[in-house]
């Protein structure tokens, strides 16, 4: 995949002109390998409150490990002697072409990456032939994204208790043209992250000493993300949560939750009971998020969902949670093809999406890889993060003798002594 070209254009309700993408590869890029690259470069970039919050996990980071084991402890095996020279890493979702079989996570940090980040990302995924998937707390509006060009955009939804504001949102993007809807149903209660509070960085943003110390440390943030924002349209706000609330990310709104995490509008008494009107409202295709039990993933097939996501939300809110790729095959097999299940945390590999197909998931979610790339290049820093998940995941097609994406099936991997 080819390096994005040069860019400036206007973008509605983002000020006069998005951020502009060089025209050869930042020399940022140049020295980025893989994603541990990638990360290690963000690591530098950010305040270390905004790189803490967009890496880290929740309490003992059990999960956050746990993922990346899991994905190690599963193997691969090659099939020799195919002839592999013509391969596709191309798929479909919902009966729309997708160019590998992967979809941009919902990250409610990018634009706090990245000027306008969350524009850059969509843009790199629409560039990049995935969907790209816009968080509720994110600081670009639905509509804003809605503009960019192309692209597959899907919704991600947190019920708040006031439910007839999250209808709004779900009406907003139902009219902006969101072709999909993901309800995250894993987080009821604000998730305890002990490192924001010590770095003092919190969602929305409340300045103080640490953190501004810590911003200070890190001029080139400083300049090309918050200073831009401060120039052009003030500080950034969260474009969806209600007005009075906690819209601004300054001092004066609502405080933070104790854990330096979004405050809790969440409806923790989110039932079963509520999804019935949101299938009958929303037309396109509907996402659960956040599932770990083969009951609950059968009982989300007949609530009316179009996919299950096995995901522990990259080991950020419950600790100790089970590594969504170890629990994938018995959800695929309580499914049994009725709908597409996709998984999530840790995909750091493109020798994970196989993984993860050869257990069965059609696609997988990406949340910290593009946030790493946007964290150093916008754009161009996405789209190359996107650009060797693919070119690893090709390369792995190949090593286990597949041409299409329907080849990758189980004897791709090895998971252990039966
Ligand atoms: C900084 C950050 C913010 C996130 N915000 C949201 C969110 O607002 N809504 C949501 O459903 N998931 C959110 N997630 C979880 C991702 O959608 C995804 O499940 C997770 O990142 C996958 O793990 P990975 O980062 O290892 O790829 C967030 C993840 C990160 C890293």
């Amino acid at each position: 995949m080819s390096m994005p070209v040069a860019s400036r254009k206007p973008v509605a309700g983002v000020g006069a002109t998005v951020a502009v993408t060089p025209a050869k590869p930042p020399r940022a890029l140049e020295r980025c390998f893989n994603i541990a690259d990638l990360r290690e470069a963000a690591r530098r970039r950010l305040p270390r409150g905004v790189f803490e919050f967009l890496d880290r996990g929740a309490e003992d980071e059990v999960s956050l490990r746990g993922n990346r084991e899991a994905f190690e402890r599963i193997k691969l095996r090659n099939k020799v002697l195919v002839d592999v020279s013509r391969r596709s890493t191309a798929t479909t979702l919902f009966g729309k072409p997708l160019s590998m079989p992967l979809v941009v996570a919902p990250t409610g940090v990018a634009g706090v990456c990245w000027y306008q980040g969350e524009a850059e990302l969509a843009r790199a995924a629409a560039k990049a032939g995935v969907p790209f998937t816009l968080a509720t707390p994110s600081v670009t509006s639905i509509e804003t994204i809605a503009a960019v060009e192309g692209g597959r955009k899907w919704f991600q939804l947190y019920m708040w208790k006031e439910r007839e504001l999250s209808y709004g949102l779900v009406k907003r993007a139902q009219d902006a043209g969101f072709e999909a809807l993901i309800l995250t149903v894993d987080t009821p209660t604000s998730p305890i992250r002990e490192y924001n509070r010590r770095n003092g960085f919190s969602m929305p943003f409340q300045p103080n000493p640490r953190a501004l110390f810590d911003m200070a440390l890190h001029p080139r943030w400083l300049l090309t993300v918050m200073a831009r924002y401060l120039a052009n349209n003030g500080m950034p706000k969260l474009a969806h949560y209600p007005v009075g609330a906690v819209s601004r990310m300054t001092p004066g709104g609502a405080p933070a939750a104790p854990s330096g995490s979004l405050p809790n509008l969440r409806g923790d008494e989110l039932n079963w009971d509520d999804v019935k009107r949101l299938r009958d409202t929303w037309k396109g295709p509907l996402m659960i998020k956040g599932v770990h039990l083969p009951e609950d993933a059968a009982r989300a097939a007949e609530a009316g969902f179009d996919a299950v996501i096995v995901s522990n939300h990259g080991g950020r809110t419950m600790d100790s949670a089970v590594a969504p790729i170890d629990v994938l095959p018995e959800i695929v097999a309580e499914i049994a093809g009725r709908i597409p299940v996709l998984v999530d945390s840790g995909v750091r590999r493109g020798g994970d999406v196989v993984k993860a197909l050869a257990l069965g998931a059609s696609a997988v979610l990406s949340g910290r890889p593009t946030l790493y790339g946007l964290s150093v290049a916008g754009e161009a820093g996405a789209s190359h993060a996107l650009s060797l998940l693919r070119r690893e995941f090709d390369a792995t097609m190949a090593f286990t003798g597949c041409t299409s994406v329907g080849e990758i099936g189980p004897r791709a991997v090895w998971t252990g002594r039966k």
